[in-house]
């Protein structure tokens, strides 16, 4: 058990995070840390929502003298917690003790006035810090440390890769490279949090939730942040007010659909966001979407964010993953690197269309790790018969019950290791009766697939829908192929063992090799050889300075 303590400088701050294994959440009495616990979903989303409320983003001169401007925060109250970084200019994240000291800030801050433009005097929490003397403060130790807020390069990945020690350090070491940081986590709630004060102008009391892979622990550095509107909050009741022989309704416009109703909200919050949101550029409002969405980038955090309204069933498949997430440490490392090698080979994209998406991969990973023998995950409809009656949800008329506390499940006895399951996962997939079965977590066990879709995965909580329903046979026979590539590359020995000295690309690196390596099964099978004479210059660049990189390890 991995246990950590962290010294609480102030009420309310969050321990641990999610997200990587050395910060999980851990209950950590004073001095008692024996007791490793892992935190509930909600729980954590509560915590960090609270603590972005206390957080503040600011744009700062690149000589700014990190001491002095700390001393000048906390004029308006103690800081607990800052950290800069740098995406077009330097940014800093300061988090308060309070809640109040933000207010005190925004009384001492201005709006600025320019003499050829005019500004919209919206009062957030993303600000601009100037130097009244610019070049008396220069001088001390002018650069502060910056956190990195970005994926690694192809190169450096593989680098990295190369000079690992076994195909289970690979897979490791990869998870390490990408997966969401401390701050990376703390920047994706802010950014929600300054979302939510601008939607509050026309909903006071409405809740902007991020989920996704924000939040459900399969997060690489660089994805992209799905947030939701929740308005639900605004309709929750005080039952104690509501005695006598009356009850009380708001006046309301109505219109003729659910769906007419989402995208009326979501047009006006986009066009809030269009006007006044600071840092919010590029709003498009994609309405007719099957899912109606507003989609922006937000300038400062760098996020490429994904607005819906009302998605509650989207955070709870969040939070399903999130428990399969925490269960076993295998199951990140390995649905990481399948995300990767999915995209290192153009199975995924970020355009839409007939591609599986990475939530699909996550589901085939878990279905995989239900079907090994024993069990490394267990199955939803097992996660369902523990849940107390606390964990009762039903949504738009669904059964989404589970056992929301993760250290109530029993941990699986199997021991295969890493190595084993991704060469398995691989050869699984690559000989699965797709023609004829769907996949399904809820069971965790193929069934007879009740349509003629291509690829069957059966959404865990509407189960009559197929959440990979826009994955052409051409896209379903590029993955099998691909897949069973992928197993004979690892059931090579020379492929298998680690090449330090030479620094040929093996194991893993040698699955993420991008197409047009050479690397065609056919042609590899019949000659047999363990390296292409395209792969060795594919390698000559990477050990280059050339910045050409050839596989898009960023991104989704
Ligand atoms: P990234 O590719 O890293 O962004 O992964 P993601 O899990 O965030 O995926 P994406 O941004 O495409 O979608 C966000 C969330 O919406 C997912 O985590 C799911 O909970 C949900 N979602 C996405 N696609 C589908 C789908 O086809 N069906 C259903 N039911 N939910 C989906
Ligand atoms: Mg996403």
């Amino acid at each position: 058990p991995r246990s950590i303590s962290r010294l609480l400088s102030c009420p309310g701050t969050i321990a641990a995070s999610v997200g990587n294994e050395e910060q999980s959440s851990v209950v950590a009495e004073a001095g008692i840390e024996d007791k490793t616990l892992q935190k509930k979903f909600s729980e954590v989303q509560k915590e960090r929502r609270e603590q972005a409320q206390r957080t503040v983003l600011i744009h700062c001169p690149n000589n700014i003298n990190e001491k002095k401007f700390l001393k000048y925060l906390s004029q308006h109250g103690p800081v607990n917690n800052h950290f800069f970084y740098e995406s077009f200019g330097l940014f800093a994240v300061v988090e308060f003790c309070q809640k109040d000291s933000i207010k005190s800030l925004q009384n001492g801050t201005h709006t600025p006035t320019q003499s050829t433009e005019a500004a919209i005097p919206f009062k957030s929490r993303f600000l601009n810090l100037r130097l009244k003397n610019p070049s008396s403060q220069v001088s001390g130790q002018p650069f502060v440390q910056t956190t990195n807020q970005s994926p690694p390069s192809s190169k450096k990945l593989f680098e990295l890769l190369i000079y690992a020690e076994s195909i289970e350090e690979q897979l490791n070491t990869l998870l390490k490279a990408f997966q969401l940081t401390e701050e990376n986590i703390r920047l994706r709630h802010l950014t929600c949090s300054l979302i939510e004060d601008i939607a509050a102008a026309y909903f006071p009391s409405c809740v902007i939730r991020p989920f996704g892979s924000s939040v459900n622990t399969f997060g690489k550095l660089g994805c992209d942040l799905d947030m939701f509107l929740d308005l639900d909050e605004t309709g929750k009741l005080d039952v104690h007010k509501n005695t006598g022989n009356f009850f009380m309704e708001f006046q309301v416009k109505n219109v003729p659909s659910e769906r007419i109703a989402t995208q009326k909200i979501l047009s006006v919050i986009g066009e809030c966001l269009d006007n006044f949101g600071p840092g919010c550029v590029g709003v498009q409002k994609i309405l007719n979407a099957r899912c109606p969405l507003v989609r922006f980038s937000h300038q400062g955090s760098g996020f490429q964010c994904d607005l819906t309204a009302n998605n509650s069933i989207a955070l709870k498949s969040s939070e399903l993953l999130y428990i399969y997430g925490s269960l076993d440490s295998r199951v990140r490392a390995l649905v990481f690197s399948v995300r990767c090698w999915a995209r290192a080979h153009s199975l995924t994209s970020s355009i839409p269309g007939a591609w599986i998406t990475n939530f699909s991969l996550t589901v085939m990973v878990i279905f995989f790790l239900q079907r090994r023998s024993p069990p490394i995950l267990p199955t939803l409809d097992s996660l369902k018969s523990i849940a107390d009656a606390e964990d009762r949800c039903i949504l738009e008329g669904n059964n989404c019950t589970f056992i929301q506390d993760v250290n109530k499940i029993q941990p699986s006895g199997n021991t295969e290791t890493l190595e084993l399951l991704i060469k398995e996962f691989f050869e699984y997939f690559g000989n699965f009766a797709f023609n004829k079965n769907s996949i399904n977590i809820r069971q965790g066990r193929e069934q007879n697939k009740p349509d003629s879709s291509p690829l069957y995965i059966q959404n865990p909580f509407q189960t009559s829908l197929n959440i990979s329903k826009n994955v052409s046979q051409n896209q379903l026979q590029k993955f099998v192929e691909l897949a069973r590539d992928s197993a004979w590359i690892l059931e090579q020995e020379d492929t298998n063992q680690p090449f330090s000295s030479s620094r040929q690309p093996w194991g893993l690196a040698a699955l993420l090799l991008p197409p047009g390596s050479g690397h065609t099964s056919l042609s590899r099978k019949k000659k047999k050889k363990p390296m292409s004479e395209k792969v060795k210059g594919l390698l000559a660049s990477i050990k280059s300075n050339s910045p050409d990189s050839s596989t898009d390890t960023s991104g989704k």
